[in-house]
């Protein structure tokens, strides 16, 4: 290890469970040097595994929802005393669709649905950057990182209402991210990572088919969730200190592929057993 976030003090959201994004940042923060505060919505803490993360990382946990702007407050204030100081990085890394989990399509959308998914995956996202910018919680040259995924660019049918709450959560970095960097040097990216098999991810219809085609589509193959976390580590690190308001794409070149060979592949054998 490389000692990368040695005395850096954070705030990781949303490690619900080993698989997830949020529980590998935390074991490689751990790694590289840093103390944080662990946190997710209080249904998430009773049924999810998080207690084992924060005895294995010397950690506490504040449950927070991540809509409640009275919850965020509490977690930011109280994270300053448990850490004692200001804060160097923060991870969110929250998502959640109701009308997926409904099996609503993205042309029958319930609109409350709709409302309580943008709060939970985008909303919540200025709420935090919000409160800390106003508590002055973050120290100089700080770094928060929110995790998006392509479709927010390119349809990806199944993945419906997500969609537009990834383009929300993006447009939000780059808009707080100005106010952030001019008025205290803290800077605000998200990373776009490929298709993962998380509790979130198998949410996502047709996961299995994503994730394979993504695999096939990209020069380097999928990212899993431990490299994502390792360059979520970089940029919570003094080695990127000028990169923010980005969409950084984690996802092995797939982003700039049109089309690889192993895909056309598929489709020059039909063609051949059709002639
Ligand atoms: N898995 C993928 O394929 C993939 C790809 C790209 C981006 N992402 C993004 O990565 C992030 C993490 O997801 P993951 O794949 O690790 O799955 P995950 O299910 O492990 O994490 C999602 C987290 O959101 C939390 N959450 C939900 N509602 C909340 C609320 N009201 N307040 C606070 N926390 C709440 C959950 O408890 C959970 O811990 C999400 O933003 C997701 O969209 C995932």
């Amino acid at each position: 290890m490389y000692n990368l976030l040695k005395g850096k003090k954070g705030i990781i959201f949303g490690a619900l469970d080993s698989n997830s994004i949020a529980w590998k940042v935390a074991e490689r923060a751990h790694e590289e040097g840093a103390t944080f505060v662990l946190t997710n919505a209080p249904v998430a803490l009773r049924f999810g595994t998080i207690n084992e993360l924060a005895e294995k990382t010397g950690s506490q946990v504040i449950a927070a929802d991540a809509t409640s702007v009275k919850d965020i407050q509490n977690l930011v204030d109280k994270s300053m005393e448990i850490l004692g100081g200001k804060i160097d990085f923060v991870l969110h890394s929250i998502g959640m669709s109701v009308n997926v989990r409904k099996g609503n399509h993205y042309t029958n959308q319930n609109y409350e649905y709709t409302k309580i998914g943008w709060d939970i995956s985008a909303g919540s996202f200025h709420k935090v950057l919000q409160v800390l910018y106003n508590s002055k919680a973050m120290n100089e040259w700080g770094s928060v990182v929110a995790l998006t995924y392509m479709a927010a660019q390119r349809v990806f049918p199944d993945y419906n209402d997500m969609a537009d709450n990834k383009a929300y959560l993006e447009s939000i970095a780059r808009s707080f991210g100005y106010f952030f960097g001019k008025d205290r040097k803290v800077r605000v990216n998200t990373i776009s990572q490929s298709p993962t098999m998380t509790t979130a991810g198998s949410g996502v219809k047709g996961i299995d088919g994503f994730i394979n085609y993504a695999e096939k589509m990209s020069p380097l193959g999928n990212a899993t969730a431990l490299e994502c976390a390792d360059y979520t580590i970089s940029l919570f690190s003094d080695l990127t200190k000028k990169v923010t308001l980005q969409n950084l794409f984690h996802d092995g070149g797939f982003s700039n592929v049109g089309i690889s060979s192993e895909i056309m592949e598929g489709f020059m054998n039909d063609k051949e057993e059709d002639s």
